[in-house]
């Protein structure tokens, strides 16, 4: 790989996890303002480094978690430099766009917009089963539900594992007698965005992610059926998200070449703070990734599951770790 040295623009380019190490629940983590200036050129290069967003999060549209994050973090993000853990889905709206499904996860029917901008056209949640009144919604008996998407973490665990049970065992009609026991291929897709067990949050110790809702899923299922439920998983460290990522990374860099006009061979870091999501993910993805103390990860207690490139205190020293070693010209291992 041809090296930058001095002031010429690095071929260097981020991706950054959003909790842990840009934002922990409500607050914006102090060093992360900086960090992104810098890459937005207030550097003594002038470089205008590219860097994208990746979070498993979600639960919103991508426009307006772009809106809050930049009003929380002082710089323009926009949607072509944000990947939530639902984002992947509008590559695979075209398949369902004629069919019903149903979106699990975040509040109440705010996720029915995000799946219909997406692309889906027949959108129903487990609102609308609980609520069903043939009068008022649909009649779910004679409507089969094709595939169920878990968008985001479900608030009501008791309430969805119930619908998904109904919808996958009765073959996708709500209400019918039970006829599928898990012996045929699966009758109805089942899709998980974010397989996180936990997160950090503002909260002293980690919390519950989707990943444990799925966990909790697949027990009962397991529990009645004798096996377990196969599923489609998205979000870190998942190929799927990372090559999607990755696309939209490379479309974010062309954008800017288009401002630049100086870039070449690009080498991708990540800086990110879960070692089983994010860097086992960057690693898998042939990414240099450098993982931060301020989220699942705090260091002290032994060393990650997934061996980083790097390990910094925060986002602001991962940066300037990178650009450094970038300048030096140095050979990131
Ligand atoms: O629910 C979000 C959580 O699982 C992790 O988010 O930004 O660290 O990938 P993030
Ligand atoms: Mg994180």
């Amino acid at each position: 790989m041809e090296r930058s040295t001095g002031n010429a623009q690095p071929s260097l380019a981020f991706a950054f996890d959003i909790d842990g190490v840009l934002i922990r629940g409500a607050s914006v983590i102090p060093e992360a303002k900086r960090a992104l200036a810098i890459l937005e050129g207030a550097n003594e290069m002038n470089w205008k480094i590219p860097y994208i967003l990746i979070t498993n999060g979600g639960g919103v549209s991508e426009t307006e978690r772009c809106h809050k994050l930049t009003n929380e973090l002082g710089v323009n993000i926009t949607p072509s430099m944000l990947v939530q853990a639902h984002t992947i889905l509008r590559d695979h709206s075209r398949e369902y766009a004629d069919q019903d499904v149903l979106v699990l996860g975040g509040r109440r029917n705010g996720l029915r917009q995000v799946a219909e901008s997406y692309g889906f056209k027949h959108v129903w949640t487990p609102l609308d089963i609980k609520a069903w009144d043939p009068q008022y919604v649909t009649d779910f008996s004679s409507k089969r539900i094709s595939a169920a998407f878990i968008f985001h973490d479900p608030r009501n665990w008791a309430l969805d594992i119930q619908i998904l049970l109904d919808v996958i065992r009765s073959r996708g009609f709500v209400g019918k007698v039970y006829t599928y026991d898990g012996t045929e291929p699966p009758p109805v897709r089942l899709v998980f965005c974010n397989p996180d067990l936990l997160w950090r949050s503002e909260f002293p110790v980690s919390r519950l992610g989707q990943g444990a809702f799925r966990e909790a899923f697949q027990a009962v299922y397991k529990s009645l059926t004798g096996v377990t439920y196969p599923i489609v998983q998205y979000g870190k460290p998942t190929k799927p998200t990372y090559d999607f990522a990755e696309r939209m990374l490379r479309q974010r860099i062309l954008e800017l070449v288009v401002y630049l006009l100086a870039l070449m061979l690009i080498s991708l870091r990540c800086t990110p703070d879960n070692p089983e999501s994010d860097i086992a993910g960057a690693n898998g993805a042939g990414w240099h990734s450098i993982l931060v103390r301020t989220g699942v990860y705090e260091g002290g207690r032994g060393s990650p599951t997934h061996k980083p490139t790097y390990i910094a205190d925060n986002v602001l020293e991962a940066v300037q770790w990178a650009i450094q070693r970038e300048r030096e010209g140095a050979v990131v291992p």
